[in-house]
């Protein structure tokens, strides 16, 4: 399989956090923002993100929390991602713009990962084998999942295959997050997402303004 990870010209921004913390609403607005800025901006998800991918995205989100091996998933989401880079991601960073993606492989790391915690092991070889590309920068959405999830189930999408695993799944993955932005301070911010949108965007805006800011030089 060939490497996704070719030269490229534009900005990969991921958010990510657990269910209902904020990551679309606060991806959403970031890109509104920075394209009234005038950067030419696409704004895309995980999984999902290109037409195959949102095809097996409705095999990974709908229906019980047990319809595939945690094996199988890992492999659905790795499938999708790879479909996602070639068709959405790649083509627009090659054409210099900001790609900015709700979710991507830190949800994997972290969602599967935590169901079984001896499965990161092939998380992390099947993205180096399969997809070999990390955004630039990272906004950690991190919120109480008492209030996260209050909001997800708030929504009734019929999309709620993972968010139904419950309360101390949630605080797994919160914990999760927080060691992986521990680990990689200079990929991943953290933002408090526990208070107004306007709050919660505005550091995100400030923040991403310093980082290009500090990238031209
Ligand atoms: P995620 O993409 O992380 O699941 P969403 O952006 O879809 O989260 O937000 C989940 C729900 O919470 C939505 O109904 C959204 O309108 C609401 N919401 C988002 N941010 C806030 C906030 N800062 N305060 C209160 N409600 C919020
Ligand atoms: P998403 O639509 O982002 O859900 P939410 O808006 O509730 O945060 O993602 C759907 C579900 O898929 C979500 O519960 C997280 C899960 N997921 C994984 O388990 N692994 C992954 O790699 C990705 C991208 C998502």
């Amino acid at each position: 399989m060939s490497r996704t990870g070719a030269h490229r010209s534009g900005v990969f921004v991921s958010f990510e956090g657990i269910d209902g913390s904020g990551k679309s609403t606060q991806a959403r607005a970031l890109a509104e923002t920075l394209r009234a800025l005038g950067h030419d901006v696409t704004l895309t998800r995980e999984p999902g993100g290109s037409t195959g991918a949102e095809e097996i995205r409705r095999l990974l989100v709908e229906g019980t929390p047990d319809r595939w091996s945690p094996e199988t998933e890992i492999l659905l989401f790795n499938a999708a991602r790879r479909d996602h880079l070639e068709k959405t991601i790649l083509p627009a960073l090659e054409g210099g713009q900001i790609v900015i993606t709700d979710r991507f492989a830190d949800s994997t790391r972290i969602y599967q990962g935590a169901a079984r915690a001896s499965l990161r092991p092939l998380v992390d070889a099947l993205h180096d084998l399969a997809i070999g590309v990390e955004p630039d920068l990272t906004f950690l959405i991190d919120m109480d999942p008492e209030q996260s999830l209050a909001r997800g189930l708030a929504r009734q999408s019929g999309e709620d295959r993972f968010e139904e695993l419950g309360l101390a799944f949630q605080q797994r993955l919160r914990a999760g997050f927080l060691e992986l932005a521990r680990a990689e301070p200079e990929r991943l911010h953290v933002i408090d997402g526990g208070r107004s949108q306007a709050q919660v965007s505005a550091d995100i805006v400030a923040h991403m303004q310093t980082w290009l800011k500090a990238r031209e030089r």
